[in-house]
Order: structure tokens, then sequence, then C-alpha cells
């Protein structure tokens, strides 16, 4: 499937913030320390919950679907091998293995796949369970990772990991003892994790700063007692905002948390981009001398890495050198060659750093989605664009955000799927 996009109209109107991946994901992973079933509110329907959900049904759980909601019922999970086809397709798999190790003692998954930017090792995960106990069996594709006791220990990242904090902290719930997570990532989805396990029976405490003390039951399930709600998803409220920066009449971005969004509100209002902050909501219009500012993506509450490709895009349309600095990912500017073929005025000077000199008009072009972050990104690009623009491999740009097509057209951008 392409989109097929009409570039240069400005545009206008509301645009909802839905439920973040980076949250829901880790939720549906965590059921798996529940002895009952457990509900997700704001559920965001998009391709990697979908396959979230192939994993945990073929694991034996079963999952029902509602109005924005899953019911995941973990109680017939017996099974620790997650399917290799599936778990390739998803980065996020990983986080499965954690609560599979705590609930089975077992876990036996294939090398994470996910998005092509860089090196996504797991040799933080890997250490992790070791330091709790857990024998680690390294096979040519797979790995299998066992406990028969998982004991606390107080554990320093080497570096800071989401996915691995959230595992860490998933493994440790249940182990025996206090275990001591040093180095974590700060992340705001990370907390709203915790306070969710905390309300179930787990003893988390610091989750949201670098030193995170859990202490585990001793291998008892949790018991779910309320709902878990999502939290809005603050890169795709950074990516409408850049949208606004960009091309925007006047957006409201709507249902958003301003609050998890401080780096990229500050790196807007220093290019000059007009903000009006609500409690949740912001609203965005294009400024008529749009300046150019250097961003260095790092760990939260940095300017996130997942953001740094709609800001170059908007980068291109700013006056004066830009200079974005990835810190996380080492190849993460696979998205620049498409927007110089549009037009723009990117140098390459190494893995880390793209220098972007603007103002620049962007031309419609056939460009192919990298990753899903820069697919949102190569949007933008489009709809900034003169003339019509091709986007070719938008299953990645569905995998984590919901009928942006259709979400798109609301703010009269002219956008369409085609097979
Ligand atoms: C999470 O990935 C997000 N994914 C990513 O979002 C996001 O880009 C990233 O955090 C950073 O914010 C999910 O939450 C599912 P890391 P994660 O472990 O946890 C190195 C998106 O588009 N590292 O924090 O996989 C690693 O190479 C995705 O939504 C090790 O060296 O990232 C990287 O340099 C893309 N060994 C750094 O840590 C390990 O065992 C940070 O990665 C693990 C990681």
């Amino acid at each position: 499937m392409k989109f097929i996009i009409r570039g240069g109209k400005r545009l206008a109107g509301t645009i909802e913030v839905n439920g973040a991946k980076n949250s829901v994901l880790k939720a549906m992973a965590a059921s798996l320390l529940f002895s009952n079933p457990i509900t997700i509110k704001n559920t965001p329907f998009i391709e990697d919950v979908l396959r979230m959900r192939e994993l945990l049904e073929d694991l034996g759980a079963k999952v029902e679907e509602g109005d924005r909601m899953l019911v995941i019922d973990p109680t017939s999970v017996r099974d620790g091998k997650l399917n290799k086809e599936i778990a390739e397709r998803l980065r996020a798999s990983i986080v499965l293995a954690g609560p599979l190790l705590a609930r089975n003692g077992w876990a036996d998954f294939p090398y994470p796949g996910g998005c092509v930017i860089g090196k996504r090792p797991i040799d933080i995960f890997l250490s992790g369970w070791q330091a709790m106990g857990a024998k680690i069996m390294d096979g040519k594709d797979h790995f299998r990772v066992t406990a028969k006791k998982l004991r606390g220990a107080d554990f320093a990242f080497r570096v800071v990991s989401v996915t691995g904090t959230e595992t860490m902290m998933m493994t440790a719930a249940l182990a025996s003892g206090k275990t001591v997570l040093r180095n974590a990532a700060m992340e705001p989805e990370i907390l709203s994790l915790a306070d969710f396990l905390n309300d179930s029976g787990a003893k988390i405490s610091g989750a949201g700063t670098p030193k995170i003390e859990i202490i585990g039951t001793g291998g008892r399930l949790l018991r779910a007692k309320r709902p878990f709600t999502v939290i809005p998803d603050r890169i795709e409220a950074g990516s409408f905002l850049i949208l606004g920066a960009a091309i925007g009449k006047k957006i409201k971005v709507a249902g958003c948390e301003p609050e998890h969004m401080t780096a990229i509100i500050t790196a807007l209002r220093e290019a000059n981009v007009p903000l009006e902050i609500g409690k949740d909501f912001i609203s965005v219009s294009k400024p008529r001398n749009l300046k150019a500012v250097n961003v260095q993506t790092r760990e939260y509450p940095g300017f996130p890495t997942d953001l740094q490709a709609p800001f170059a895009v908007l980068m291109t349309q700013a006056e004066g050198e830009s200079v974005i600095f990835e810190t996380i990912w080492e190849s993460r500017f696979g998205y620049a060659e498409n927007l110089k073929r549009m037009g723009a005025n990117i140098f390459l000077a190494d893995q880390h750093r793209i220098l972007i000199k603007g103002p620049h008009h962007l031309r419609g072009r056939e460009i192919e989605s990298p990753d899903l972050r820069a697919g949102l990104a190569l949007i933008v690009a489009a709809l900034l664009a003169k003339g019509e623009s091709v986007i070719s491999n938008i299953y990645q740009i569905d995998r984590g955000y919901e009928k942006i097509d259709e979400r798109l057209r609301e703010l009269s951008a002219e956008i369409q799927r085609i097979n």
C-alpha cells in the first residue's frame, strides 16, 4: 500500500492524539504478570498492537477488543515460546520475555525485529536476567532464558534503555527479594506502567527517576483491580505540532499531555513557532520567520530520538543552518536521501549528525518510508512539497499511527491510500 499526497496547502482544524504505542505495548506484555484479566483503555489500534495481540494469543492468552479497549486474559498461558515470525516483525516483542520468564520460569524468543535504525542489541536484558539468577542459552537464531527462582539484584544499566528498564522492572516485580535498578530510563510510559503494577499488588518505587527499587512478590502473580489507561502519545503529539509549525494555519493538537513534551516545546519556541498551551491541548501555527535551531536527541526528558526526523523536515524550511545530532541510534538518517531528492539541502556529516541549510522549497517525489517515525516525517515533507508525492512501504507508518490518512484529511490534507 502507498500514500498519494498532494502538498502545498495550509492545514487547519483539530487533531486528537491517540494512546501511546510505547505505553500500550508494555501494558499488553505486563498482562502476563497477572492472575486475572486486565483491561486496557485508550488503546490505539495500530499494526504493532495487532502483532502484540497475535503473539499473546499464540502463547495461549485470550484477547477481546472493545471500543478503544482491550481485555487480555492470561490465565491459560502455559507456553513460554514466542512465535518467531511475528516476534521478528516487532522490536517490542522483547518486552514479553521478562514477564514470561517471571510467570513460567522460562522464555524462548528469537532475536527481536523492528525498525531499521541501527544495531538493536539485547545484551543488557541478558545481563539483567543473569544478575537475577537466570541462565541464558544463546541458540543460533533464538534465546532461551530459564530460572528456577528469580532473585532480586542490584543492577546498573550500562546505557540507559527504555525497554530494558521496563523489562527488568516487570521481571523483578515477581522475583524474590529486593531489586535496585540504577541508571534507569525515566520515560513517562515507565512511570505509568509502574503505577499500574503498583495498583495491582507490585511494590515499585522511584519509577520516573534513575533509581528504581522493587520488592518482588516471590512468584505470586499480580491481580488487576482497575483498568489501565494508556497515556497520550507524546511522539504523535510532537509530530502533529511539527506539522502545524510547517504548514498549519492553526492546528489544535488535542488530548495530549504538554508536561511530557517540554523538549519539543522548547525547540519549537526557539524556532519562533507560536504555541498556545492548555492543560491537555496545544495549538500551533506556522510562523512568519521560522528560525534554524540545533537539537541533540537524548533520553527523556531530553529531545526524543523519535521526533528527530519530523524536526529535520521542519528545519528544511527554517532560515539558517541547523545541526541534528542523533545520540541514541547510529543509523537514523535513512530519510535524508529522500528529503534531498525533494530539494532539501542536507549534508550527512557522519552516522550521528546532519547539517541542514534552509529554507528550500520541497517538490513532490516518489519516496519510501524507511521506518515508522521517518515515515511520518516524510508525510509532513510531502504535505509541505509542491506537487504530488507517493510514499511506499506505509506498513511502517501504520505500525505506529492509526488511520493517519483519515485523521490528516480532517485537517484538509490531500492524502489518499492506494493499493
Ligand atoms: C525504545 O526502544 C522505543 N521503543 C524506541 O521507539 C525509542 O526510539 C527508544 O526507546 C529510545 O527512546 C519501544 O519502546 C518499543 P533503548 P528501545 O533500549 O527500548 C542501546 C519507535 O519508533 N542498547 O532505550 O529498544 C541501543 O543500541 C521506537 O517507537 C544496548 O546497547 O531503545 C541504543 O543505542 C523506535 N543494549 C540505546 O541502548 C541493549 O541491550 C537505547 O536504546 C539495549 C539497548
